[in-house]
């Protein structure tokens, strides 16, 4: 009997060929609308090999029922969506796509980041709604980005890569993070702070920080009201590290100047959401990674992660590295 496999989200089908050239490969018939709990569920039992989106809880009772299961590889380089200590117990490697997404992700963050202060977003509608009468003195003025100060949280490859960005810009560099990174620092004349000095200090506050019982809500009220009153937050981990409540009320209160975010607490987000109706956000539909170049690198990757452990073989990008190949029969 071949192995397996399932995939959450219809993929264009030159993705999956060599796949299917071994193995029974099933798909999720819809690109733009995420599997439901019962389907994936009831895959998940039959699978030797689950192909996830960030939008799929793999919880669990998917992989403890999963008596087949060997891998999960997961589009996206966070798997906060994943019960990797589950995963880990019940000897299934857990794979991600880290490296192929930095340098693209970190264009979407600073882009963002440029979009907000700049507000591109705000005055390229201006123009398409008809609204530009004339030149104006301060026709849609924005902040400035260069020789500002920016305060990465956060700091992996992608804010590495964003840093290396904010230094074409002239920019001052704080950064917080778990462990110092002496040689970057060197590299990019970056500085270590503390979590409150990079509040307080930064022009431009960048969450990069992956999505943990540690940092879920770590941008409070509190934090938000340490900002500068002309700081502008962006966000491009994930959504629960803020608490979208306190942003909404520190931006129209005054206490931050805007913000750019690219993920949020559930998404999709509800067009109804406060924070759409503000002016000073830009809101993007969590597309970091999503160039045509890097959605494919990442979806080869994944394939590449799922032969090698039903081959049994270590995968390239292994998140619970506790765990070992299977032993051919
Ligand atoms: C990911 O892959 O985890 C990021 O959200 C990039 O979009």
């Amino acid at each position: 009997m071949k192995p397996y496999i399932y995939i959450t989200r219809k993929l264009p089908e030159a993705m999956i060929e060599a796949m299917q050239q071994k193995y029974e490969v099933k798909m999720w018939e819809h690109e733009d609308i995420p599997v439901s709990k019962e389907v994936l569920y009831a895959e998940a039992k039959k699978a030797d090999a689950l192909f996830t989106m960030l939008s799929d809880q793999i919880d669990e009772q998917i992989l403890t029922d999963g008596n087949r299961l060997k891998v999960v590889a997961n589009l996206a380089v966070g798997f906060d969506n994943i019960d990797v200590k589950t995963a880990s117990i019940e000897g299934v490697a857990v794979c991600n796509t880290p490296d192929v997404l930095t340098d693209t992700t970190a264009d979407l963050t600073f882009g963002l980041l440029m979009a907000a202060a700049r507000r591109i977003v705000e005055a390229a509608e201006y123009v398409k709604e008809g609204k530009w009468k004339s030149w104006s003195p301060m026709l849609l003025a924005g902040h400035d980005i260069h020789h500002k100060t920016i305060g990465i949280v956060g700091m992996g490859k992608i804010g590495e890569t964003v840093a290396k960005r904010a230094t074409g810009f002239d920019m001052e560099i704080l950064y917080h993070n778990r462990t110092k990174k002496p040689e970057m620092e060197q590299q990019l004349g970056a500085k270590y702070v503390s979590f409150e000095e990079l509040v307080e200090k930064s022009d431009f506050i960048v969450c990069l920080t992956p999505l943990t019982p540690e940092t879920k809500n770590l941008f409070s009220r509190e934090v938000f009201s340490g900002m500068k009153q002309s700081a502008i937050f962006i966000n491009a981990s994930r959504g629960p590290v803020i608490d979208e409540q306190a942003l909404f009320d520190a931006l129209t209160a005054g206490e931050i100047a805007g913000a750019g975010l690219d993920v949020f607490e559930r998404e999709p987000i509800n067009r109804d959401h406060p924070l759409l109706s503000l002016p000073n956000v830009v809101a993007l539909p969590h597309i970091g990674s999503s160039s045509v170049e890097t959605r494919t690198a990442m979806m080869k990757l994944c394939v590449e992660n799922i032969m090698a452990v039903l081959e049994g073989n270590m995968p390239k990008t292994l998140v619970n590295k506790d765990w070992k190949p299977f032993v051919k029969a």
